[in-house]
């Protein structure tokens, strides 16, 4: 592994980037609303939501290609947000990585080093082609290399210039998946290398759970929620980010007793439900959804729900379909308490008679249930065949 201060250069004292009160409006349109947002120094930051939900214009105004409607960028106690982009200390990579195709590889990436007039870049290139893994390939033309190669020259290319914030806009959008995933991890090893803040944009969950630190789920110009990948998906307080993350089942309940767990019924049954994961609406009692992702669930036939232990929450049903997907099985059930509930079964002791049409028990641990405030949409964040991929 390099010296991390042959990449970054010395730390200028650096700082987290700020954004109060930010907004970009475009006449009647609001594309983000008013949101305050804070990247510690030299984290990996994911803005992850839906096509449209105004991801680019945020890292745009971060990087002062764009002018926000109202409020501030700050890098650290800078107020940036009156400076022309090549003022502020950041760099951007775009999906379409644009290399210069008659420059080769080193050329490339000193190409920053140049146009400021540094002479002497030898050095510094080759410490950036260490750093991306591509010292073999320095003399190569931009279409001699792979899509992740050439990815990894663009982040070279903006490296090179010691950027304190480096914006990633679906840098890997133009990959096939087996290599976007290779370059997830790539990116994350870059990062960690390095140590520079990186804010990245993605629609992808995965890819946003995989590499960052920090999740900001955008939906419709709003930050909906933030936090580390783990705790957004076990901890979603929207139907939105429960969705938009994996999959969830959502039950419409109603509140029947509250204390340190919360009790519901759905479909005739009660369920139990971590008082401390509700929502504040929900422990104000009445409609509520109750969540709970579908590998926490298990599936025992009716003939043997004797056999559950008790005190787990659980809920009748008849198995509506069922896809072996080699590691798991991936049942939808139909119950009273909601159509269409997703249970995720590891093929570990496959009971042969959980089929299409048999009567089932789902039971979970009422530790994994969480609680959600009912006047939202049930639906938000369902990824639907279209935006699928
Ligand atoms: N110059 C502009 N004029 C008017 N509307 C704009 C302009 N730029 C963006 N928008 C609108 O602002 C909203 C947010 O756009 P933005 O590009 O930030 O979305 P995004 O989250 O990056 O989406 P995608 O995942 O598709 O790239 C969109 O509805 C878009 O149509
Ligand atoms: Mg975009």
């Amino acid at each position: 592994m390099t010296d991390k201060t042959a990449h970054t250069g010395k730390n200028t004292g650096g700082g987290d980037v700020r954004l109060t009160g930010i907004s970009k409006s475009y006449g009647s349109f609001t594309a983000v609303h008013p949101l305050d947002l804070t990247v510690p120094q030299g984290s990996f930051f994911a803005l992850l939501g839906a096509s449209g939900c105004g991801k680019t214009t945020t890292l745009r105004m971060i990087a002062g290609l764009e002018d926000p409607t109202t409020g501030t960028v700050f890098l650290g106690d800078k107020d940036v947000t009156d400076l022309p982009p090549y003022k502020r200390p950041v760099n951007t990579v775009f999906q379409s990585y644009a290399l210069f195709p008659h420059m080769d590889i080193s050329e490339n990436i000193a190409f920053g080093l140049r146009r400021r007039g540094i002479k002497s870049v030898k050095k510094q290139v080759d410490d950036m082609l260490e750093l991306v893994q591509l010292g073999d390939k320095a003399r190569h033309k931009p279409h001699q290399l792979s899509g992740g190669q050439q990815q990894r020259v663009a982040v070279a290319r903006a490296l090179i210039n010691h950027p304190q914030v480096l914006l990633l806009d679906e840098p890997l959008g133009a990959l096939d998946l087996k290599l976007r995933r290779q370059m997830q991890l790539e990116l994350k090893r870059i990062q960690t290398e390095v140590g520079i803040t990186f804010v990245h944009v993605t629609h992808d969950q995965e890819e946003a759970m995989t590499m960052a630190d920090q999740v900001a789920v955008m939906n419709g110009g709003r930050v909906e929620q933030l936090g580390a990948p783990a705790d957004l998906y076990e901890n979603p307080q929207t139907t939105f980010v429960a969705n938009f993350l994996g999959t969830s089942n959502l039950i419409e309940a109603e509140v029947v007793e509250t204390g340190a767990d919360v009790i519901v019924t759905a479909g005739g049954g009660k369920l139990r439900v971590p008082g401390d994961r509700c929502t504040s609406a929900v422990r104000q009692g009445g409609k509520v959804l109750v969540g709970v992702r579908p590998e926490k669930i298990s599936l025992t036939h009716a003939d043997d729900a004797g056999s559950i232990a008790d005190g787990r929450n659980r809920v009748t049903g008849r198995i509506a379909d069922s896809s072996f997907i080699g590691v798991s099985t991936q049942y939808v059930v139909n119950s009273p308490a909601g159509a269409e509930l997703q249970v995720y079964e590891q093929n570990i002791e496959r009971d042969t008679r959980l089929v299409p049409g048999a009567e089932v028990v789902l039971h979970w641990n009422p530790a994994h249930t969480f609680g959600l405030d009912a006047a939202q949409d049930i639906d938000a964040g369902v990824e639907t065949v279209e935006d699928a991929g």
